[in-house]
């Protein structure tokens, strides 16, 4: 998880942001320190955390910035400067995939337009409970152009890979 004296190439500044509740500040913990809490606080104001990876030789310190999905008192200071952001979603909660669209304008509205975005299905682990396709998801990611994978910070499944398919595609 990186050398502290390591020479930095690179720094991205990556925004979570969806819903309150959907896991945002969990798949941050797994990303970042590889660890998971079941009673995870809501978030208040703005946090980040980074992760210093090597990519094509160079190091690139990822700079993840998560916020509450509460307030929706989300700024343009937050977007600023990100070149990256996931917009997540539970699969056991419809109503945090209905509210996708939302997101994605506010982030539309806010940040650069080349930003990179993927959409993220988070709580995979809790499939008896899901109330969101794969299907549905993958076309609406598809129609909008954004990269999309389902994930569980639980599990540590798939945290990795979705940081990486945005930090490589930013790279
Ligand atoms: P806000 O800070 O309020 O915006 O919420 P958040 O999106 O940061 O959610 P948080 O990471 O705090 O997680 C909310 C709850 O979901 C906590 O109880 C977590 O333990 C749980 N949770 C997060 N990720 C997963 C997951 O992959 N699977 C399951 N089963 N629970 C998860
Ligand atoms: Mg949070």
């Amino acid at each position: 998880y990186g050398d502290p004296n390591q020479k930095i190439d690179y720094v991205f500044k990556v925004v979570l942001i969806g819903d309150s509740a959907v896991g945002k500040s969990q798949i941050l913990a797994r990303f970042a320190r590889n660890e998971f809490s079941l009673d995870s606080k809501a978030t208040i104001g703005v946090e980040f955390q980074t992760r210093t990876l090597v990519i094509e030789h160079k190091s690139v310190k990822a700079q993840i910035w998560d916020t509450a999905g509460q307030e929706r008192a989300v700024t343009s200071a937050y977007y600023r400067g990100a070149v990256g952001a996931m917009l997540v979603y539970d699969i056991s909660k419809r109503q945090t995939f209905d509210h996708i669209p939302r997101w994605l304008e506010e982030l539309r509205g806010h940040a650069d337009k080349n930003i990179v975005i993927i959409l993220i299905g988070n709580k995979s682990d809790l499939e008896n409970q899901r109330a969101v396709s794969t299907e549905d998801a993958k076309e609406f990611a598809q129609k909008e152009g954004l990269f999309f994978l389902e994930t569980s910070a639980l599990e540590a499944t798939n945290v990795e890979v979705a940081f990486l398919t945005v930090l490589n595609e930013i790279f």
